[in-house]
């Protein structure tokens, strides 16, 4: 069996996103781009070795990533080339004196899925060189000039993405042709097969959408939301007790609802569990002072603290002009405030565990809606705020994420809007459990969907 070498090619400059930093430096989902490009291989068993071509002046990011991230594949760090086709041929002569399999991909594409790269290995078993490509969706036009000279037939046409892989002779061969030819005009890898090979068939694997390239700045928000979807999908795998075992946690919000849910959780898999809230120990979390004195004394008790979760959050559903003042005010309190009283006061004891710190949005962030002006505008904060502290406190290892459960059946929303059927709502355990496996996971910066299981 060859092995699978997995190319990395991470030696551009992102000038059409036009940031100070190459795109694939580029933050999202609390991590480079390329830093999610190589976990996708790095955590895939069919691949070998991972080689990443950079430009030579990014040598040692590319090294502080290595070591930030434990990546045990990743043996080669190689100089990259003007063009996107030296930085391929700068992996073709790194490997030239191996029989191997060479399967590049984008640095800039960092949602390629297990079953993408998968399916490229199995076809590299069959074919000499493999494209991974999506259907055209839009009519595709050929034009001369301003003028359409011809509308090819929409069926044959597919638009290229990335791995594109190939066995090290092969592409060794196309480009050795290549690179002969005085016309020789740049294209991507597969095309110099395509043109200077052309007895060799180059398999076609099926892409996917959410296998975006990075290239400009609408992308960002797009792949923003790719990352959302995906990492809000929690895995369904049980809740290993042992990671809750002795640790201690604070639930603000604790006495009834959701708050009480994750504590009686958290304690039944032997943790420490603390409990505040206005209800039950007169602790307010718009109050900063209150809120800093009791999670000194947990520590004080504990030694430690592992995970605080906000729960605590007002609603009230009233249009805004009919909303009084008080009102306002106590919910902008409680709901934001609150959010950043809880996260400046459980800082230091965060950072000292590299602990977790959870809060809580609604569903009715994304879009304000009549009766909820001042509820949904906390909520959509809280989202914001959580994206800005999870990035700033990554380096120190704090993770903070945001839960965002659709209608659940507590106190508050009965209160609110009455009887509801039981079928149409989320128990507050089902929301329990979500937050459990977030603190049980490596998330950080994400908004994590909790949606009722359609039976
Ligand atoms: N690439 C490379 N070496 C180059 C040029 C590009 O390794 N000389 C890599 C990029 O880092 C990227 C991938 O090829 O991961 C796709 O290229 P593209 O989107 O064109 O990236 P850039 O060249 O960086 O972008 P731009 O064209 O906007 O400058």
């Amino acid at each position: 069996m060859k092995r699978n070498i997995a190319i990395i090619l991470a030696g551009g400059i992102g000038s059409r996103l036009g940031l100070s930093t190459p795109k694939q430096f580029f933050k999202v989902a609390g991590k480079m781009v390329v830093e999610h490009t190589i976990d996708s291989f790095e955590s895939n068993p069919n691949i070998d070795e991972i080689a990443i071509v950079s430009n030579p002046f990014y040598v040692f990011d590319f090294e502080t990533a290595i070591i930030k991230n434990s990546w045990k594949k990743v043996k080669k760090i190689l100089k990259g080339g003007a063009e996107r086709y030296h930085s391929s041929l700068s992996a073709i002569k790194a490997y030239q004196d191996e029989d191997v399999n060479l399967i590049f991909h984008d640095a800039v594409r960092p949602l390629v899925s297990q079953r993408i790269i998968n399916d490229v290995i199995d076809a590299l078993g069959k074919y000499q060189a493999i494209d991974v490509a999506m259907p055209a969706t839009d009519t595709i036009i050929q034009v001369k000039g301003e003028f359409i000279s011809q509308i090819p037939d929409r069926s044959n046409l597919m638009r290229g993405q990335t791995p594109q892989a190939f066995h090290i002779d092969t592409i060794a061969k196309a480009y050795e042709i290549a690179l002969k030819d005085e016309n020789f005009k740049v294209t991507d890898d597969c095309g110099v097969v395509v043109k200077y090979l052309p007895d060799v068939p180059v398999y076609v694997v099926l892409g996917e959408e959410s296998n975006m390239k990075l290239t400009y700045k609408e992308d960002t928000y797009l792949l923003d939301k790719y990352f959302q979807l995906r990492k809000s999908e929690l895995p369904s795998a049980s809740l290993q007790d042992e990671k809750f075992e002795n640790k201690v946690a604070v639930i603000f919000g604790g006495s009834y609802g959701i708050g009480k849910e994750i504590g009686e959780l958290l304690e039944e898999r032997g943790a420490k569990v603390y409990s505040f809230s206005r209800k039950l120990n007169h602790v307010d979390v718009g109050n900063k002072e209150q809120v800093g004195k009791v999670l000194e004394s947990v520590n004080q008790a504990e030694g430690h603290i592992d995970f605080i979760i906000n729960t605590a959050g007002l609603l009230s559903k009233e249009l805004l002009v009919a909303t009084d003042y008080e009102t306002i005010c106590n919910t902008i309190n409680t709901n934001y405030l609150g959010t950043i009283n809880v996260a400046l006061e459980s800082y230091p004891y965060l950072k000292e565990t590299r602990g977790k710190l959870i809060f809580f949005t609604s569903s009715s962030y994304t879009r304000g809606r009549a009766f909820y002006s001042i509820y949904s505008s906390t909520k959509a904060a809280i989202v914001n705020f959580v994206q800005a502290i999870a990035q700033e406190w990554e380096p120190v290892g704090v993770n903070v994420n945001c839960i965002n459960p659709e209608r659940t059946k507590t106190p508050m929303r009965v209160k609110n809007f009455g009887n509801e059927p039981d079928e149409s709502l989320l128990s507050a355990r089902e929301v329990a459990i979500a937050t459990l496996q977030t603190l049980n996971s490596d998330f950080t910066g994400q908004v994590i969907d909790v949606r009722k299981k359609k039976v």
